[in-house]
């Protein structure tokens, strides 16, 4: 690996590279993985792998200051990266709210759920989640993440069966891995091939998919799935990450947008995205959430949430609730952005939610077309394997309610003129 990666250093060489070539090294020293990745990287960095991680200097609002990594200069840049779908995050309410459950508790839980680390503020935040869901109850875990991986862990067994779509983000890939279940991945947003995976299934069945899948931004074709999932007898999750409080005449999420909610038996989802904090849940009967509460290892084997981000939370939940005209600017400037990407003959794929991929499909080139687009103003991630997969790179740009028409107007512009430029449109 280390030779291969030598003889083929030059100009673009680091291109040709990406994580999955390092997963393996030579001998048995797990320390001889790092010398091939840490050169590989230091080739990678001055060409443009440093538009990963370079820190913000403020909120994450639609303008953000980002220190550039490579040349170490501060840059005011349009925001189009944060998951601050309804620009909640730094709503004045949920400041306060997190500032006064700062003075009253102090910095952290201080113990797992199940022992010392369930406060009053993390009772209501259930009870306020169940409620906006409409579902009997709630629980809460650390991070979204952590909801897959211990749901999913909690619920299925070493002999079930777990189907998953094939663009299933990590935390569900992770969750099945952990539950040792039989897996199975079926086409992204298929359900015929998932009705042919499943007639190949034993065991209990867990199918799972995602309301907006968060790389491509498409919804999934619910009411398909579960007739199929239903018809073999098979179990419904699905995670809500990029849809709850988006989705749905109540903002539920996109269960209830097609008048499903009823239908899918185990609903989760993240505070991370749409209320800009911290945080997942699953919700669901009492009797379900009691299991999980006993069964839930990266739950109660973790802190329970920092009270401050629990009472932030219920504040950023109360809004998103109480001012519906978020979900509806948030949807006006998605149908003015789809309107001006057509128009300018910009593909975003399937997607039709606040979720757009600018397809590149070249992983050698999305980088530098990134690198262009951030000196000319815009703050967007470039995503290449393994968030998806090779040669499917994009640069993934998130439409916030927070925008306003004429941000949304420059980003078109400023994406349309450097991706003529570089001939990747007319
Ligand atoms: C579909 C999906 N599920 C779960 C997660 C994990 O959420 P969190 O960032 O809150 O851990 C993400 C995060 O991007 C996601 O896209």
């Amino acid at each position: 690996m280390e030779a291969a990666h030598k003889k083929e250093a030059g100009k673009t060489a680091f291109a040709e590279y990406d994580y999955s070539n390092f997963y393996y090294g030579a001998g048995d020293d797990p320390l001889n993985l790092l010398k091939p990745f840490s050169e590989w990287y230091a080739e990678a960095l001055p060409n443009g792998y440093y538009l990963y991680s370079e820190p913000l200097q403020t909120a994450p609002t639609t303008r953000v200051t980002v220190k550039n990594r490579k040349n170490g200069k501060l840059v005011d840049l349009l925001n189009l990266a944060s998951y601050n779908y309804l620009g909640i995050s730094y709503r004045p309410e949920v400041k306060q709210a997190a500032i006064a459950a700062i003075e009253k508790y102090g910095l952290g839980a201080s113990g797992s759920p199940i022992l010392s680390g369930t406060l009053d503020i993390h009772k209501e935040l259930e009870d306020s989640v169940a409620s906006f869901k409409d579902k009997e109850a709630a629980i809460l875990f650390p991070t979204g993440y952590s909801a897959n991986v211990g749901f999913i862990s909690a619920l299925m067994r070493a002999g079930d069966s777990i189907l998953l779509d094939q663009y299933s983000h990590a935390s569900i890939v992770d969750g099945a891995i952990l539950a040792k279940s039989k897996t199975t991945f079926f086409r992204h947003n298929n359900p015929m091939d998932l009705e042919r995976k499943l007639l190949k299934c034993t065991g209990k069945k867990l199918v799972v998919v995602e309301g907006v899948y968060s790389m491509d931004g498409d919804v999934c074709a619910l009411p398909e799935i579960v007739e199929v999932a239903k018809r073999h007898g098979a179990r419904i999750l699905i995670d809500e990450a990029h849809s709850t409080f988006l989705f749905g005449q109540n903002g539920r999420g996109v269960a209830e947008h097609f008048g499903l909610d009823k239908e899918v038996d185990f609903h989760l989802g993240t505070f991370s995205k749409s209320l800009g904090g911290q945080g997942g849940f699953v919700c669901g009967s009492k009797d379900l959430i009691d299991y999980v509460n006993a069964f839930g290892r990266s739950r109660f084997f973790s802190c329970n949430l920092a009270p401050m981000i629990a009472a932030g939370l219920k504040a950023g939940l109360e809004i998103a609730e109480n001012e519906p005209e978020l979900r509806a600017k948030l949807w006006s400037n998605v149908a003015y952005m789809r309107r001006r990407f057509a128009e300018e003959g910009i593909d975003i794929g399937k997607s039709t939610s606040q979720v757009m991929p600018v397809l590149i499909n070249n992983d050698a080139r999305v980088f530098a077309v990134a690198e262009k687009i951030q000196d000319r103003g815009l703050y967007l991630q470039p995503v290449t394997y393994p968030a998806v997969p090779k040669h499917k790179s994009r640069l993934r740009i998130s439409i916030s309610a927070a925008h306003t028409e004429a941000e949304l107007e420059f980003a078109t512009q400023t994406i349309g003129s450097v991706l003529r430029e570089e001939g990747i449109i007319q």
